[in-house]
């Protein structure tokens, strides 16, 4: 997929007006155009063109979307194509190896997202998939879950999904190179996975890449084997179910992060939306920066074991150089998430997460804390060790302090010579820890530094949730926040409360007769539902009792905080042209110094 920047740039750069009026006629009424919809057979012009909101809009049949969706339905080609056609109208140069990389790279999934099919069709409807459904069941996974994870089976066949893909006009060397099948030496070619239960991998667009196959028959086969890496698929990237994760833990404002991907599924039985899993490796770079993209709030759960907290001990060091310290939460007798909730339950797996998540180092010390024998030397200098170990790796001193102080009294030794055997071996812990260190980049990228330049804090994503809620039933508050944005695009931390507001507008334009009554709110709140990524953003703020629509003050103060927000990101994005000599922007500058002085 051409990458959403350079796609976001087309859709802020073209008039969708301009491109649509060359397909059909438009005419103007008020501030938006309207024409025949291509898309259903309509008689009178029942679609809105806005260049405004940058969207079009069929109050008829509703379809709605951007000039790419526009010029990719017309055309009926993907969007990838019709990026590359819109990007030669503005002589953006898109690499042709960029959009022969797109062609394959949509090809691979597609045929990825018929693997997947394949596999929950098996399970559904095959002799092997009574086992492994009752295999599935027994774990505590209901259809439902089967049916939101899609998970599958793949079948004692030596050629079920090879056939089934050549079928449907696929090429070999696709499949070989999405690691589905395998040449063997006397040239046949055979599946890679079989009887196994299989776990589709989606990167954060939620668009299939990989599988993990897991055994569920007796065998000495590795328990779980993995699509290997290809054009689409990259281990280090992917996080298990972030595609679902990532609108609730935006709006918690929270993540959790486990080992495994039976350990997310736990903790969505547990209402714990917000769990994403590394496939079994260490957390990357990637996964961080996909991460950090929706919230700064980590919470690990890894299990107890020797592994577990080393895996914790790195990500915390990996993640301290993000300036970010994660919480953990450590569950009892070494369980993983998927153990405890066999034993206990969902609700008590539940509270156990949330009530018990702490900062990372408080874990990591109560760990060690908890092996202790205080009157034996040797096992009192292993504890010692051990917090050395992790207290090197903290670079805030206050925290450093903070552990030794209660390491101090928890032993009933002096703080000051504790403090000298600190310092005495730091730096060998320290060396040591360098040529770890080495072999990963922890440098943080650009974006994510860009991203912490300008904070979206709780408030900001609260005052967009109440500005939302009062716009949906009052027409006059939407223009009133409308009167301040116009031309204003918050970025992709704020995407989806940016569309929403977008498609609200669309939704008051295309239903003038419609304004201010009770049908015109659910007119509305029926229009943004219908669009899966808001679904449950929507009815989450519908829902919110907190926000009072008939509490003008609170609109106000939102309406305010919005205000100062875009106005501290238009300041910055001057002072960078500025810096870069942009003369315009030095002019809008000057302006801007003027109006504050004004005030
Ligand atoms: P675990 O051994 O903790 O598996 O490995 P699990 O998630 O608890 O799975 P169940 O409950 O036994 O079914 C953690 C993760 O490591 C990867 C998988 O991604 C797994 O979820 N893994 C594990 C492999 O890739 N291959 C293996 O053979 C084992
Ligand atoms: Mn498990």
């Amino acid at each position: 997929m051409i990458p959403s920047n350079v796609r976001n740039k087309i859709v802020q750069d073209i008039s969708i007006v301009e491109v649509v009026s060359e397909y059909l006629p438009l005419t103007r009424k008020g501030n938006s155009y309207f024409g025949i919809c291509p898309f259903h057979d309509d008689k009178n012009p029942s679609m809105s063109v806005s260049d405004s909101v940058k969207m079009f809009n069929c109050f008829s049949c509703n379809t709605k979307g951007n000039v790419i969706t526009f010029v990719s339905k017309y055309e009926n080609i993907s969007i990838d194509q019709a990026t590359i056609k819109l990007a030669e109208r503005i002589g953006m140069k898109i690499n042709t190896n960029i959009s022969k990389e797109a062609i394959k790279q949509e090809r691979l999934e597609n045929i990825m997202n018929e693997a997947c099919k394949f596999y929950s069709f098996y399970l559904r409807n095959s002799e092997e998939g009574v086992a492994a459904l009752k295999y599935l069941h027994d774990r505590g996974i209901s259809d439902e879950i089967i049916e939101k994870f899609r998970i599958g089976l793949s079948p004692n066949l030596s050629d079920g999904l090879y056939q089934f893909l050549i079928k449907k006009g696929f090429s070999e060397l696709d499949l070989i190179e999405l690691g589905l099948v395998k040449q063997e030496d006397n040239n046949r070619i055979h599946d890679i996975f079989r009887l196994r239960v299989m776990f589709p991998l989606a990167s954060s667009n939620g668009k299939i890449v990989g599988f993990s196959g897991r055994i569920y028959t007796p065998s000495n086969q590795a328990k779980y084997i993995n699509s290997n890496e290809n054009v689409i698929f990259h281990k280090g990237e992917v996080l298990y179910n972030m595609h679902n994760a990532a609108l609730p833990a935006r709006q918690m404002d929270k993540i959790y992060l486990f080992e495994g991907f039976m350990d997310v599924i736990a903790a969505y039985r547990a209402d714990i939306k917000n769990g994403v899993a590394t496939m079994g490796t260490a957390l990357t770079k990637d996964h961080i920066n996909s991460i950090l993209s929706i919230t700064k709030n980590i919470v690990l759960c890894f299990d107890g074991d020797e592994a577990g907290i080393k895996a914790m001990r790195r990500s915390a060091k990996m993640l301290s150089s993000y300036n970010i310290i994660p919480e953990a939460v450590v569950l009892p007798n070494n369980q993983d998430p998927d153990e405890y909730i066999k034993e206990y339950g969902a609700k008590q797996l539940e509270a156990y997460l949330i009530s018990k998540a702490k900062p990372v180092y408080y874990w990591l010390y109560q760990l060690a804390y908890n092996k202790v024998i205080k009157n034996d030397i040797a096992s009192v200098e292993e504890f010692k060790q051990s917090v050395f170990n992790f207290l090197s790796e903290i670079n805030q001193e206050t925290i450093r302090d903070y552990y030794l102080n209660q390491m101090a009294s928890d032993l009933g030794i002096d703080i000051n010579s504790l403090k000298k055997d600190f310092n005495n071996v730091k730096h060998q812990y320290q060396s040591n820890q360098n040529e770890i260190v080495n072999n990963v980049v922890l440098e943080p990228t650009k974006e994510v530094v860009k991203l912490s330049e300008i904070k979206i804090t709780k408030a900001i994503r609260r005052a967009y949730q109440i500005i939302i809620k009062h716009s949906i039933y009052d027409h006059k508050k939407l223009n009133k926040y409308l009167a301040y944005t116009q031309e204003f695009y918050p970025g992709k931390d704020l995407m989806t409360e940016f569309s929403i507001i977008q498609n609200l507008e669309l939704e008051v334009l295309a239903n003038p007769k419609l304004i201010n009554t009770s049908k015109f709110a659910a007119n509305n709140i029926n229009a943004l539902s219908e669009e899966p990524s808001f679904k449950e953003y929507i009815d989450l703020i519908i829902n919110d009792d907190l926000i009072d629509i008939s509490n003008d003050d609170d609109f106000e103060q939102s309406l305010d905080t919005i205000k100062k927000f875009i106005k501290k990101i238009k300041t910055r994005d001057i002072k960078n042209r500025v810096i870069r000599g942009d003369e315009k922007a030095i002019k809008d500058f000057t302006a801007s110094k003027k109006d504050e002085n004004n005030i």
